[in-house]
C-alpha cells in the first residue's frame, strides 16, 4: 500500500460539543465538512434532559448545518437523578435518542445537574441496560482528595466497576480516555464496554500545557497526562482493537473564556482532526487501521450502518493550512495547534 495517499470509509465523530446559537452556527460547518455523524453532548445550560429538550435542539443544529453538507446529529440525554426511564425509552424508540451521559457533578463544563447519588439514577440506567441503550461516560470522580491527575484511574475503582457489576448488561462508552489504566480497563472487559479517544490526547501530554508558562488552549477534561499515557492511547487506538473508536471532545469556548484567570476547559479539532489522524496513524505505522479508529469501530458498537461514502487524503510535499481560529457570533474559537507540519490533504 502507498503511504502516500489513503481511501477510507467517512468518519464518524462519537463526541462532540456544538453549544446553542451563534457558537453552534459559528463550528457547526467546521464538524459537517469532514464527518459524516456525530454524537451530541447535551451539557447546554441548561441541560438536554428530557426527550423534548432533544428533538428541540436536533432541529436547531440540523437548521444551522451548511447547505450541501451531509451530516447527521446524534442525539444524547444528560443523566440526572431525575430521568424518568419512560422519557428515554419514547425517546430511544422514535430514533431521537441515541445514548445518554453521565457526567458526575461537578466533573466539568456545564455539569452541575450530574449524578450525585447513582441509587438515584438507577431506574433509568437499568431501562438503559434493558433497552441495549448506550451510556456514555465522563470518567473521573470529583472528590476534593482526588488529584486531578488520578481522576480517571480513581473513576474506575470507585464508580465505573461498582456500577458496572450492579448492570453488566448495560453498554458503556468510556468517553475520551487519557490513561494507561483506562486502556487496560477497556481491554479486560467484553463487548459492552468501549472507549472513545480524542486527537489531543493522541498528540499532546501535560507537559504541553505547563512548560514554558500556561497554555489555556492546551487545557481540557480529563487533563492530559503524562507520557506514557500518551502512548498507551496511540497504541490503543492504532490497534485496530474494535473497543476503541474516535471521539474528538471538539469543545468550543471563546479565547475570551479560555485565556482568562479561571480558564474554561475544552480544545478545538474539529476542521483539523481528520489531517491530524492521518499524521499519527502514519507515524506508529498503523495508517491502515485509521479507517477502523474513524468509520468503522464507532457505528458497531452503536449498532448502526457504516457510512457509504469514502474520503481520499493525500500526501504532499507543502503543509496543509488549517484556520489559526474559528470566528463564530460569540467571538474567535482557537483552534488546536499541534507544534508540528501535517502534510496530508484531502485529495480533489
Ligand atoms: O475539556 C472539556 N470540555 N471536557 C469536557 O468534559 C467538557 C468540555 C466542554 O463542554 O467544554
Ligand atoms: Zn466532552
Amino acid at each position: 500500500m502507498s503511504t502516500h495517499r489513503i481511501t477510507l470509509r467517512r468518519p464518524d465523530d462519537w463526541h462532540l460539543h456544538l453549544r446553542d446559537g451563534a457558537m453552534l452556527k459559528g463550528v457547526i460547518g467546521e464538524t459537517s465538512a469532514h464527518f459524516a455523524r456525530a454524537i451530541i453532548m447535551p451539557n447546554l445550560v441548561p441541560p438536554v434532559v428530557k426527550t423534548a429538550d432533544a428533538v428541540a435542539y436536533r432541529d436547531r443544529i440540523t437548521a444551522a448545518i451548511p447547505q450541501g453538507h451531509d451530516f447527521t446529529p446524534l442525539m444524547t440525554l444528560y443523566l440526572t437523578e431525575g430521568t424518568n426511564p419512560d422519557d428515554i425509552e419514547e425517546g430511544y424508540k422514535a430514533g431521537v435518542i441515541t445514548a445518554l451521559k453521565l457526567y458526575p457533578a461537578g466533573a466539568t463544563t456545564n455539569s452541575d445537574s450530574g449524578v450525585r447519588n447513582f441509587d438515584n439514577a438507577m431506574p433509568a440506567l437499568e431501562r438503559m441496560a434493558e433497552l441495549g441503550i448506550p451510556l456514555c461516560v465522563h470518567g473521573e470522580v470529583t472528590d476534593h482528595d482526588v488529584d486531578i491527575f488520578d481522576r480517571e484511574a480513581v473513576f474506575i475503582d470507585r464508580v465505573l466497576e461498582p456500577l458496572r457489576k450492579r448492570l453488566p448488561e448495560l453498554r458503556v462508552v468510556m468517553e475520551h480516555i487519557t490513561t494507561e489504566d483506562g486502556v487496560e480497563y477497556v481491554k479486560a472487559n467484553d463487548k459492552n464496554l468501549g472507549a472513545t479517544i480524542t486527537t489531543h490526547h493522541l498528540i499532546i501530554n501535560r507537559n504541553a500545557i505547563l512548560v514554558g508558562g500556561i497554555h489555556p488552549h492546551m487545557y481540557c477534561l480529563p487533563v492530559a497526562k503524562r507520557e506514557k499515557h500518551r502512548l498507551a492511547l496511540r497504541a490503543a487506538a492504532t490497534s485496530g482493537d474494535a473497543r476503541f473508536f474516535l471521539g474528538t471532545d471538539s469543545a468550543p469556548h471563546t479565547d475570551e473564556r479560555k485565556e482568562s484567570p479561571c480558564g474554561c476547559a475544552g480544545i478545538f479539532t474539529a476542521n483539523n482532526t481528520v489531517q491530524l489522524l492521518a499524521h499519527v496513524f502514519e507515524q506508529e505505522n498503523a495508517l491502515d487501521e485509521l479507517e477502523a479508529f474513524a468509520s468503522v469501530n464507532g457505528p458497531q458498537f452503536y449498532g448502526l450502518p457504516l457510512n457509504g461514502d469514502q474520503i481520499t487524503l493525500e500526501k504532499r510535499a507543502e503543509p496543509a493550512k488549517f484556520a489559526a481560529k474559528i470566528e463564530t457570533g460569540e467571538g474567535p474559537v482557537t483552534v488546536f495547534n499541534p507544534g508540528f507540519d501535517i502534510f496530508w490533504h484531502y485529495a480533489d
